[in-house]
C-alpha cells in the first residue's frame, strides 16, 4: 500500500498516515536524511496516539519522538522510550519499502492494534 512519495516527507519531518481509513492516523513515518523509520501511533504507556495535532510527533529540536499525553520521549531510530513513564518500553515498528521511484509503501501492516 502506497503512503506517499519521499518528496512529500522533508528531511527532519514526521507524518502520520491512516492507511486503513480508520479516521485517525494509525502509524507515522519519520525521515532523517535517507533513513525512514515508521512506528505504530500508539504510546506504550496507555496505547493512546502520540501527537496532539496532525503530524506533531517530534520535539522542538526534532531529535526525539514525543508523546503529548505525558511527555514520554522516544529515540527516533530504535523507538525506545528514553524519558517518561514508559521508560525502557518501545514503540512498535512498521516495516516500509521505498520503491526506486521514491514511493514509500507499507511492507506489511497487519497489527490488530492499528485497526481499533
Ligand atoms: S500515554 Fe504516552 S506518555 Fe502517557
Amino acid at each position: 500500500m502506497r503512503l506517499c512519495h519521499l518528496d512529500e516527507l522533508p528531511d527532519g519531518s514526521a507524518r502520520g498516515f491512516d492507511p486503513h481509513a480508520s479516521g485517525r492516523d494509525s502509524l507515522f513515518v519519520v525521515r532523517c536524511g535517507p533513513v525512514l523509520r515508521a512506528w505504530v501511533n500508539a504510546c506504550p504507556h496507555h496505547g493512546t496516539p502520540l501527537a496532539w495535532r496532525k503530524d506533531a510527533y517530534l520535539n522542538a529540536a526534532g531529535d526525539r519522538i514525543v508523546c503529548a499525553a505525558h511527555g514520554a520521549q522516544f529515540d527516533i531510530d530504535s523507538g525506545l522510550c528514553t524519558l517518561g513513564p514508559c521508560l525502557g518500553d518501545a514503540l512498535k515498528p512498521v516495516e516500509l519499502h521505498v520503491h526506486r521511484d521514491g514511493d514509500i509503501h507499507l511492507f506489511t501492516f497487519e497489527n490488530d492494534e492499528t485497526h481499533s
